[in-house]
């Protein structure tokens, strides 16, 4: 099949054209009112069952601080860290858009230094596209950015780099401050940004979002209104312990299920049971 056969399914979840999703698959699906999932990732593996799933983005989020390497917030993952992920998201993905966030004081500094690192995880992680937190205060970075030839994806809302500035993980933008961030999306879509991120907004006002602007808007936390969710797969599938976001829904409890299926082999190999002749060599 080549990339311009007309038969290929185009749909942005599933789709079933030979070649890697684009920005413009996006705004396209956007024109069509398709919706579609985003899904966290940060191995190989889970890139390869997420990516034959169908999912057309997974986002190499800085949520690996807490997911990945315990930490208690986003804030202490850096470049080092977080590359490494998003090469092998992408080396086990066929399809899918390999997103990479930026990881806290890698790009705040200057639109200069916001290059340099995007760079790295486009030469060395191979991500397809960047995201960066933050509306008008970052547009001259996402200028930057897209002008150099780098896919920038916006994040406004509650942004988790910026927890202790917002006074812990609430809902942003009620009341008066709703109006800042319709502005911080407007501005992030004329910067370039090829889609945003609207985290644990108020849906209303994502809907009034998404209906501004022409680039996709995708939610955590936002309502049913906007283009596409994105969720961390930890949290979606039930790996995660302790209390979770309103907005999590788990359809599945991984987390009983690699704790029992490990105790039990634990509990063979203590009384013997494991292994058997049909897992010896002779
Ligand atoms: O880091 C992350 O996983 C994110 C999503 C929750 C949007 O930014």
């Amino acid at each position: 099949m080549s990339n311009s056969d007309t038969s290929a399914d185009l749909s942005l979840y599933g789709g079933n054209q030979n070649r890697r999703v684009t920005t413009s698959d996006f705004i396209s699906a956007k024109a069509r009112g398709e919706k579609w999932p985003m899904i966290t990732c940060y191995d190989a593996m889970t890139a390869q069952i997420f990516d034959n799933a169908g999912f057309p983005a997974l986002l190499v989020g800085d949520s690996a601080a807490m997911v990945v390497y315990g930490y208690s917030s986003t804030l202490p993952i850096t470049t080092a860290m977080l590359l490494p992920l998003v090469a092998a998201v992408e080396r086990g993905s066929k399809r899918a858009m390999v997103i990479a966030d930026l990881p806290f004081g890698s790009y705040q500094e200057s639109p200069a230094q916001a290059l340099a690192t995007a760079t790295r995880f486009m030469k060395e992680g191979n991500a397809h596209a960047v995201k960066i937190e933050g509306g008008v205060r970052m547009a001259e970075t996402v200028r930057t950015l897209t002008d150099a030839g780098i896919p920038v994806v916006g994040h406004i809302g509650l942004t988790p780099q910026s927890v202790h500035q917002l006074g812990g993980y609430r809902v942003q933008g009620r009341g008066e401050a709703a109006e800042q961030l319709m502005q911080d999306a407007i501005a992030l879509e004329q910067a370039g940004a090829c889609a945003i991120v609207l985290e644990v907004v108020p849906q209303e006002l994502a809907k009034q979002i998404t209906d501004a602007i022409q680039i996709p808007t995708v939610g955590i936390g936002a309502g049913a209104a906007t283009d596409a969710q994105v969720i961390v797969w930890q949290d979606l599938l039930g790996l995660t312990g302790g209390p979770l976001p309103k907005f999590v829904k788990p359809y599945a409890n991984l987390r009983e299920i690699v704790g029992s299926a490990s105790d039990q082999w634990a509990k063979d190999v203590a009384s013997g049971a494991y292994p058997t002749s049909e897992q010896s060599y002779n």
